[in-house]
């Protein structure tokens, strides 16, 4: 008998990978995903630590599973609750003292062993399992049971060894580790089979993907890249997150020369401060960040920029924080992350000195996003009037209306009947506003005739056009 599967997923695309990959484990034993707890015989919350209340978050809504297992407990049938992520992985102990019906805590790299975690816990045993274990999770998940979707995430690498001094992902998610490039490349090709036609491969560090072949060679990102472009059927590839330390001139090169890697680039800076920068063990500076932009530009005029930023860190002055603002006039970013910055414990940005009074952190975070706001408006406002290849990957929230992406990943909403999710179609970018953007399909005939038609989205990437794009 088919048994309901419910997963709530924060964070980061690599928890939206992880939680797809667990319902496919789960899939052969029965289960099928449900968008809701209600009557639920598996519940799991898929978490993030990135930032401050996270485990407070999780206490709240595992509140709520509660009542959904005790409801079943009623009717004399089992639930089983599971906390899962980067906050199993720092706070399991915690969950499972406070939570006494909590029945299994696991972290980012066990849930391939989900299968005999399920038994155990069905047989009343409590499971928890937080290890970083030799073997690579990667070697155990099955092929997706589900379709992928028109845009699919593919986790390529995992981990980080930066340790910039505020962020917890090296100990939630352990040391940096690439997947061999025939494995990617299958799921790949597997991923374009079912109908996925932009691909994003997905890392912490993506951009230090160093993976290993059969014959031991050491494949970059860019090379990896250049591999999966081969794919017949596939038109898009992105990638994230990136670190401006690994921006190889190799994969600087690839954006010039493969058209089917999308013109946008996300790439976290934090901080415009050398002095902060150091604090913060980012091992660049503000001038090595702004010649990657250059250099970027130089390879694809066109290009997109986005970033993350972090205000009030510890030992932050004006002046540091008017370097950040300066950086972002300089760059003149798409659209952009902004935190304030928040203490994560056993990070070493936790104990230092110089912490920024909340209202501080406030008071410049809003100066900051006032800048990085206008320029994404802005950014949108000057592609009304420009034709552009949308991929419809959601449905939108009328009916008779889809949701799709330009290549430099503004959001579109169009009027456009059902069978054109899926597709790559020419819209016409009609109006626009700092989150996005609602436009009209053209005709061909349109097309031709339209002067925007001819704008430089179409002449970027000549070494290997991208003709379904156009
Ligand atoms: N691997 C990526 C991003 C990791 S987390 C990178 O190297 O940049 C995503 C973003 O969350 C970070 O870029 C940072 O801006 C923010 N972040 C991480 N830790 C934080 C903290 N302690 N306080 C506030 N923001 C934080
Ligand atoms: Fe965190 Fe820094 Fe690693 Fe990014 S590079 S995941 S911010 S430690
Ligand atoms: Fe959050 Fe873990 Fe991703 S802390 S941002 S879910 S790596």
């Amino acid at each position: 008998m088919s048994k309901k599967l419910f997963i709530k997923t924060w964070g980061c695309q690599m928890n939206v990978y992880d939680s797809k990959k667990m319902a496919d484990i789960l899939s052969p034993l029965g289960y099928d995903a449900v968008d809701a707890p209600d009557n639920a015989d598996l519940m799991i919350l898929n978490t993030c630590h990135i930032r401050e209340k996270a485990t407070e978050k999780v206490f709240s809504d595992l509140g709520r599973l509660r009542e959904h297992k005790e409801a079943k407990a009623e009717k004399g049938e089992k639930a089983l609750i599971a906390v899962a992520g980067c906050v199993a992985q720092a706070e399991g102990d915690v969950i499972l003292q406070r939570a006494k019906y909590v029945d299994m805590v696991f972290g980012p790299q066990t849930y391939h062993l989900l299968p005999e975690m399920v038994m155990k816990a069905s047989g009343d045993r409590r499971v928890v399992n937080t290890d970083f274990p030799v073997e690579s999770k990667f070697d155990h998940l099955p092929e997706e049971s589900t379709a992928p979707g028109p845009s699919a995430f593919l986790s390529i690498q995992e981990g980080c060894d930066k340790f910039c001094t505020f962020c917890v992902v090296p100990y939630t998610r352990g040391a940096e580790f690439s997947r061999p490039p025939e494995q990617i490349l299958n799921e790949a090709k597997r991923l374009v089979d079912h109908g996925a036609k932009e691909i994003t491969l997905l890392g912490q560090n993506v951009n230090a993907y160093h993976g290993k072949d059969v014959t031991g060679a050491t494949w970059g990102l860019a090379r990896l890249i250049a591999g999966i472009d081969r794919i017949d059927g596939l038109e898009r590839i992105r990638y994230m997150t990136s670190h401006p330390g690994d921006m190889s001139d190799d994969l600087i090169d690839v954006h010039r020369d493969i058209a089917k890697l999308m013109p946008f680039l996300h790439l976290p800076v934090q901080s415009g401060s050398d002095r902060i920068l150091e604090l913060m063990n980012r091992k660049h500076t503000a001038a090595d960040y702004l010649s990657i932009i250059i250099k970027m530009k130089e390879a694809r005029p066109d290009i997109a920029f986005s970033s993350d930023f972090i205000v009030g860190f510890p030992g932050e002055t004006d002046a540091d924080h008017q370097a950040t603002l300066d950086l972002a006039h300089r760059v003149n970013f798409s659209s952009c992350y902004s935190f304030k910055y928040s203490p994560r414990p056993g990070t070493p940005g936790a104990v230092m000195g110089g912490i920024v009074p909340e209202q501080v952190k406030d008071a410049r975070l809003q100066e900051l996003q006032s800048i990085l706001f206008e320029q994404q408006r802005s950014y949108n406002q000057r592609s009304v009037g420009r034709v552009m290849p949308v991929l419809f990957d959601r449905k939108g929230q009328k009916p008779g209306q889809l949701l799709g992406k330009t290549p430099y990943m503004q959001s579109v909403y169009v009027d456009a009947p059902e069978r054109l999710f899926g597709q790559i179609v020419d819209v016409r970018i009609d109006k626009a506003s700092q989150n996005g953007t609602a436009g009209t399909i053209v005709t061909t005939e349109e097309v031709l005739s339209s002067p925007s038609h001819e704008t430089h989205y179409r002449q970027i990437g000549s070494k290997n056009v991208d003709k379904t794009a156009c």
